[in-house]
């Protein structure tokens, strides 16, 4: 699998599972430009420094990426300890605003992958909230539906993972149909990542005690992102829609 000449645009490379798939796609021969609020600890081939919490930031930021894009790799996120205003904004408005102005520059074989996650698992329990929030138009719609319809505090990481799948379902094939961009999701389990130990504090000890013994171990970052690019790949070039369980076959215990 190469990516050989294709130009990819990764969120988050300033740690975590963004900087490992910057490294890895750069390895497998793509130009890497990273976008984060903060600064990246490895060699790109471009990094533009961008809060991606605002509509207004992320149109700055987009101003300054290149016009033409293989891949998106919507990968930056904050857990669930971070505000909840936070939450929707960077891990669900923000990701759909920037995918959403990046569409025209990727050409028809060009991929968007979405990070969601094991916690967004139960998302055919709200699905209905999710499809109206997913059918709203651009990010202050997205707010405006928000602010009317508030998200609990204490499941808002979850909340928005779900949303995020849901968006990522009902938004991939028209974009597939109509431009030939596929959009997907993959969705890890827990990783060990600088933020892991928040998802612990978010989701106490009692429900991590529970999946515990259902897991070998937390995920790599690099075995994460091992996925991210085969999905950036021509290799996937009829994958789209899906959302892909990237946890050690965790979300294979719940049925
Ligand atoms: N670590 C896990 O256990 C785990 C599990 C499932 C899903 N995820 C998801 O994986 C993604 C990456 O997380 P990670 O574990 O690598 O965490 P991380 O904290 O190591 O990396 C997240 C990156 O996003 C950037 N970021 C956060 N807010 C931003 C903003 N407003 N603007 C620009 N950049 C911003 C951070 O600076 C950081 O570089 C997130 O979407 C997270 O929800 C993580």
């Amino acid at each position: 699998m190469s990516l050989q000449g294709k130009t990819i645009v990764v969120t988050g490379t300033a740690s975590g599972i963004g900087a490992e798939v910057a490294r890895l796609a750069r390895f497998q021969g793509a130009r890497v430009i990273g976008v984060d609020r903060n600064e990246p600890s490895l060699t790109l081939d471009g990094f533009v420094k961008a809060d991606l919490s605002s509509p207004a930031t992320i149109d700055e930021a987009v101003a300054r990426l290149p016009q033409h894009i293989d891949a998106l790799c919507n990968i930056a996120g904050v857990p669930g300890t971070a505000p909840p205003d936070a939450v929707a904004r960077v891990n669900y408005l923000g990701l759909r605003h920037l995918s959403t102005q990046l569409l025209q520059r990727l050409p028809a074989g060009g991929a968007i992958v979405n990070v969601a996650s094991i916690l967004g698992a139960e998302w055919p329990q709200r699905l209905a909230a999710h499809k109206a929030l997913a059918a709203t138009t651009g990010f202050e719609a997205g707010a405006q539906w928000l602010a009317e319809h508030p998200v609990a505090a204490d499941t808002c990481y979850q909340y928005f993972k779900e949303a995020l799948i849901v968006w990522n379902a009902v938004q991939s094939q028209p974009w597939f149909l109509q431009h030939g961009v596929r959009m997907n999701c993959v969705a890890p389990g827990p990783v060990f990542t600088p933020i892991l130990g928040d998802f612990v504090a978010m989701l106490g000890e009692e429900r991590v005690q529970r999946d515990a013994h259902r897991m070998a171990r937390p995920a790599y970052a690099d075995e994460v992102a091992s996925v991210i690019t085969w999905l950036c790949s021509d290799a996937a070039r009829w994958v789209s829609g899906v959302n892909l369980p990237v946890d050690g076959g965790l979300a294979s215990t719940y049925l």
